[in-house]
């Protein structure tokens, strides 16, 4: 029986995985889906990755890299919740999508190697994270391999990223002596029977910490102790929990586990979608927000271009952020002004691409899109207007510049830069003064000039050359009405600006930064850029 509207939406948790690549969130994205019941053996993920190449050609260059630049969402049930983890994507393919992924998810998980800590991409995913005020759950990944000491780990993260940790359980030893994690609530153990690569759901035996000769026979009697000691330092020296904290993002539950022998990961499930929020209202660019319960609404956050070469198509995708979606219904585009059917909706369920015909608040769908959608976009009832905040343009931190020989094709090389800019994948500046002919490219990671090569060439037919350049940081200044050539800025910091016309810098180190501010103290520079 359909459950009402609200009872829909409050059984939502819309969360992505954040981690240094490496760390474990293909992993632990896997044994969760094991845990949902929504894959029967680990081991599968991988290959839905390329059963989905297979089928789709929209980039050779995937294929060809045996990478995937395509981030996922992926959906299951667990314990009566529907649960949406947005994929994000890193290694080299880390892009300005893997930060927008971020505003479209209501928590995050902060999957950490136990043996490295924080690692750079962590870093800067974090930083965005930080600045929606979201949940954030960190789970500390490989405990069954030598690991870095517990408090050592959560003192980075407080000192580091100024949020202060608590930690839901505690490891029970690392490497070849993890024996399990002791859970604070319920004051026992969970103490792991034996060790093997996760195939399939773990079963763990608990036991009370008071029971010592139980707890000697599960874990012998010097890591008992130890557990002891550590237990009695933890009580007395953490942060309290706090759930009002844990919901601004202030302080983050902490769970330590192995996601490849599947130690803990369920345990962090079923305390994640208890804390985890469902869907809260979103703000408008009017300073109001929606109800979740209200009309449908929705915003792009991602754009996935050319799914099918021979069409140009594209596939968007959205955030609900209210009500139901309905596949038939007449909806509005806001940006557009236009009434429109949304074609083909789809979902990424845990194994295949399905056409839906309803979505809720929490949910994401894709959509085709004949190039009519910008990132940040509203979609909405035509019945109540609401148009959602912008999507902030973060930092590029590669930059080059690109030139195009052959001056019959300036037509189509400005199509192509323009058009690929607009679906997000790269940004793109000019010198003041100076023409199409020369644009200056800013990317996040640095496969994105591969791929705008390769797709000026593939979909263009434009054949460009690229000088890397070698500036790192960019800088929108927020003076309105600067006179930019009077600034005390190094030679080798450049102005740009954007295609809307703001005035950027772009700087080859900090240092460089840190002398514009100096020497100029009525100069505003940010590192995002929201409309
Ligand atoms: P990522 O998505 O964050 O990049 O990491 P991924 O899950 O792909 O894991 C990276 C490597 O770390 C993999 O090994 C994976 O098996 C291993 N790993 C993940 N979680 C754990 C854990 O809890 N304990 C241990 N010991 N290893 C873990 P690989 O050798 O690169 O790949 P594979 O051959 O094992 O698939």
């Amino acid at each position: 029986m359909a459950l009402p509207l609200k009872d829909e939406i409050n059984r939502r948790r819309t969360f992505a995985i954040i981690s240094h690549p490496d760390a474990g969130k293909t992993t632990l994205t896997e044994k969760l889906l094991l845990y949902g019941g929504a894959i029967q053996t680990a081991g599968s993920v991988k290959g839905i990755a390329t059963a989905h190449h297979a089928v789709s050609d929209w980039m050779e260059l995937e294929k060809q890299r045996g990478i995937s630049i395509t981030s996922s969402v992926l959906q299951f049930e667990y314990n009566g919740c529907c649960i949406n983890i947005l994929d994000t994507p890193g290694h080299q393919d880390f892009s300005e999508d893997t930060y927008r992924t971020l505003m479209a998810a209501d928590s995050v998980v902060m999957v950490i190697d136990a043996a490295k800590g924080i690692e750079p991409q962590t870093r800067k995913l974090f930083k965005v994270t930080a600045m929606r005020h979201i949940p954030i759950f960190t789970f500390i990944n490989k405990l069954d391999r030598d690991a870095r000491d517990p408090f050592d780990l959560l003192d980075q993260l407080e000192k580091e990223f100024g949020i202060g940790t608590y930690p839901m359980n505690w490891p029970i030893g690392s490497g070849i002596d993890f024996k399990g994690v002791f859970d604070r609530e319920n004051r026992q153990i969970l103490a792991f029977q034996e060790f093997h690569r996760g195939q399939d759901r773990l079963s763990a035996i608990a036991c009370d910490i008071t029971d010592t000769e139980k707890m000697d026979s599960l874990i012998g009697e010097y890591q008992r102790k130890e557990l002891v000691d550590q237990i009695e330092l933890l009580d007395g020296a953490s942060f309290d929990f706090d759930m009002e904290q844990v919901l601004c993002g202030k302080l983050t539950p902490v769970f330590f586990g192995s996601a490849l022998t599947n130690f803990g990961v369920e345990p962090f499930l079923k305390s994640f979608i208890e804390m985890a929020t469902p869907p809260l209202p979103r703000a408008t660019s009017d300073g109001t927000s929606i109800a979740t319960d209200s009309e449908f609404s929705a915003f792009v956050f991602k754009i996935q271009a050319n799914m099918n070469k021979a069409h140009r198509d594209r596939m968007t995708f959205l955030r609900i952020c209210s009500g139901k979606f309905e596949r038939d219904r007449e909806y509005c585009h806001v940006q557009g002004n236009k009434n429109l059917r949304l074609s083909q909706p789809q979902q990424l369920m845990a194994d295949d691409r399905q056409i839906i015909n309803e979505a809720y608040a929490g949910d994401i769908i894709g959509v085709f899109d004949p190039g009519i959608f910008s990132i940040g976009d509203t979609v909405c009832d035509p019945k109540r207007k609401v148009c959602f905040e912008g999507i902030p343009t973060f930092s590029p931190e590669h930059f080059a510049l690109i030139e195009h020989p052959d001056s019959l094709k300036r037509k189509q090389f400005v199509k192509g830069v323009e058009q690929i800019a607009q679906e997000g994948a790269i940004q793109i500046f000019h010198e003041p003064d100076s023409g199409m002919e020369r644009v200056i490219v800013g990317v996040v990671g640095v496969l994105q000039f591969e791929v705008l090569e390769y797709r000026l060439k593939s979909e263009y037919n434009v054949t460009v050359i690229r000088n890397n350049l070698p500036y790192q940081y960019i800088r929108w200044i927020r003076n309105e009405n600067i006179d930019v050539k009077s600034l005390n800025l190094t030679s080798d910091t450049k102005w740009v600006q954007d295609f809307r016309g703001h005035n950027i810098l772009i700087f080859t180190s900090e240092w460089n930064i840190n002398w514009a501010l100096d020497k100029n103290p009525d100069l505003i520079l940010e590192d995002f850029h929201k409309e």
